[in-house]
């Protein structure tokens, strides 16, 4: 299998993912948002690469079935409905409506991620479903990128602790001969760095600089949430601008 790991967005050309099976990873907190939202029967998310494409999305869609959503420094865009908190996704306030979101790193790098195929949102809270879609995926290509969204164009711990368990899940059972796998180093570096922080999801989320700023701003609840595995038995698939359950 080829396996790559991208620790951010840059430098990743549309070329580099086409047609490819993509994991892109926010762990704190727009994929797990995103993983909690249509678990809780949100019908889609589009994900906007800045809040004023989030604002010019709008008109498209009736005001009674839309939600404006996402953050910048960790709190909710002024005049957005929601902020950017899994525990905000409740059935009551997103069941059947469409989630139109802007973030500071993670939408951002779910549209750089655009042209893959499929195109699976990632998060430790749908972690085994993640693997088994992307051991699916991987069936024709042999082959699966993960592009972490970073910290504001910088590594990001949390991501990269994530990409680099998803990497050891994907080639646990593939054969171990010699040059068997094609890894990039980000792909190396990322399991050597899940083998360092071992099983407890909740160590190296919450040493992460993202956690800290969170845990400033009153969200530990959130990254707590983001650190609980086999909640979410669903796969988000982004296609066509949308994210929805069935990738379409
Ligand atoms: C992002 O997309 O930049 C993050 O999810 C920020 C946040 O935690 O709200």
């Amino acid at each position: 299998m080829k396996l790559s790991v991208y620790f951010t967005p840059l430098g990743l050309t549309p070329a580099a993912v086409a047609g490819k099976p993509v994991i892109v990873l926010d762990v704190l907190r727009a994929t797990t948002t995103i993983v909690a939202a249509l678990a809780h029967g949100a019908r889609a998310v589009l994900p906007t690469a800045s809040s004023d494409e989030a604002l010019n999305l709008a008109p498209n869609i009736e005001k009674k079935d839309r939600l404006l959503t996402g953050e910048r420094r960790c709190v909710r865009i002024p005049g957005f409905d929601l902020g950017n908190s899994p525990l905000e996704m409740t059935a009551e306030v997103v069941a059947g409506k469409t989630l139109i979101m802007a973030t500071t790193n993670g939408t951002p790098a779910l549209v750089a991620a655009e042209s893959g195929r499929p195109v699976m949102v990632g998060a430790v809270t749908n972690f085994t479903a993640t693997v088994r879609a992307a051991r699916r995926a991987s069936e024709d290509h042999d082959e699966v990128a993960i592009i972490c969204s970073g910290k504001e164009k910088f590594f990001a711990l949390e991501d990269a602790y994530v990409a680099g368990r998803l990497a050891i899940s994907l080639l646990s059972g593939k054969s171990r001969a010699k040059n068997a796998h094609h890894l990039n180093d980000g792909a190396v570096a990322a399991m050597d760095l899940a083998r360092r922080y071992g099983t407890d999801w909740k160590k190296p989320l919450l040493a992460s600089h993202a956690a800290r700023d969170l845990i400033e701003l009153k969200f530990k609840p959130d990254v707590l949430a983001a650190a609980e595995p086999v909640r979410n038995d669903i796969v988000p698939v982004y296609q066509d601008k949308r994210i929805t359950l069935s990738g379409r």
